[in-house]
């Protein structure tokens, strides 16, 4: 049997987002084995009710835990925004969401922060409560992205179509005259150029994937838990279909990952519902 210290780290998010956490991982905690899930067949999370994330989450705590993890990153901002408080008390190993290190992490570095997101999260007020917790003086604007998700899982990151969509989107935040920027979704750090390109240098942009990772070390650290081996090929699974998985995150992975197809039953009153496709 396996030293639970040398298990995988468990990272889910609705598709491609997590892959951003994943490669932060990668660059941090090289020596750690990791699982990855993508509920695509079920994304986008952004436009689903809270009572649906907090059943998506829990289907996929109940699988990940049998797949024997040592801890859940949620690597997706509306799954921690929607369901981590819940979640955290109903489980026994360490579950860690993105929204609380991003918080942390924004208001270092300025005072009129501006947060983008699914409308879910943006709802939620979930960054504006962390952050407002941490120093009541901040100012934080959230806006709704819905279209974002869906550029990001198309391959559409480079047309005119999505620096229109993102000028729209940032425009109400610069007239807010924002000094930082949070990427309240995991998956906008794949649209970094272009967001990049339609802010002022002056204002700081805040990835939360690079900060639960800072998180996710220390945790690991106090429970004893950092994995002493070398690691294991990571494992993806998608609830979707595999190739357009593979062939999306090539780009950002540098390898085509080898996947899993996860079945997932919807709707479902299951508590077991995701089960391997044979
Ligand atoms: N990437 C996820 C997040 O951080 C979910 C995006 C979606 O499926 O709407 O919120």
């Amino acid at each position: 049997m396996m030293k639970k210290s040398n298990l995988r780290i468990g990272l889910f998010d609705s598709g491609v987002g997590g892959i951003t956490v994943l490669r932060e991982v990668y660059r941090q905690m090289p020596s750690e084995s990791l699982l990855y899930f993508a509920d695509s067949a079920r994304l986008p999370y952004g436009t689903r009710s809270p009572e649906e994330i907090l059943r998506f989450v829990r289907e996929i705590l109940d699988w990940m835990c049998k797949q024997d993890v040592k801890m859940v990153i949620m690597a997706c901002n509306t799954s921690s925004a929607l369901a981590l408080e819940t979640v955290r008390k109903e489980y026994d190993i360490p579950i860690l969401g993105v929204i609380l290190s991003g918080a942390k992490a924004a208001v270092k570095q300025g005072q009129r922060i501006g947060v983008i997101a699914t409308p879910a999260t943006a709802k939620s007020h979930a960054y504006r409560q962390a952050i407002q917790e941490i120093n009541h003086q901040t100012q934080v604007w959230e806006i709704p992205c819905p279209d974002f998700v869906h550029l990001i899982e198309q391959n559409q990151l480079y047309t005119d179509y999505t620096n229109q969509v993102a000028q729209k989107y940032l425009k109400p935040l610069l007239q807010k005259n924002i000094d930082t920027l949070v990427y309240g979704c995991t998956h906008y750090r794949h649209l970094e150029k272009t967001i990049c390109s339609l802010l002022p240098d002056s204002v700081k942009i805040i990835d939360p994937a690079e900060h639960i990772v800072v998180a996710a070390e220390k945790e690991l650290s106090l429970l004893g838990l950092k994995n002493n081996q070398f690691p294991l090929p990571t494992r993806f699974c998608v609830s979707g279909p595999p190739q357009q998985f593979i062939n999306l995150s090539r780009q950002w992975l540098g390898y085509y990952p080898q996947v899993e197809q996860i079945h997932a039953k919807e709707p479902s009153t299951q508590m077991m519902a995701l089960n391997p496709i044979d």
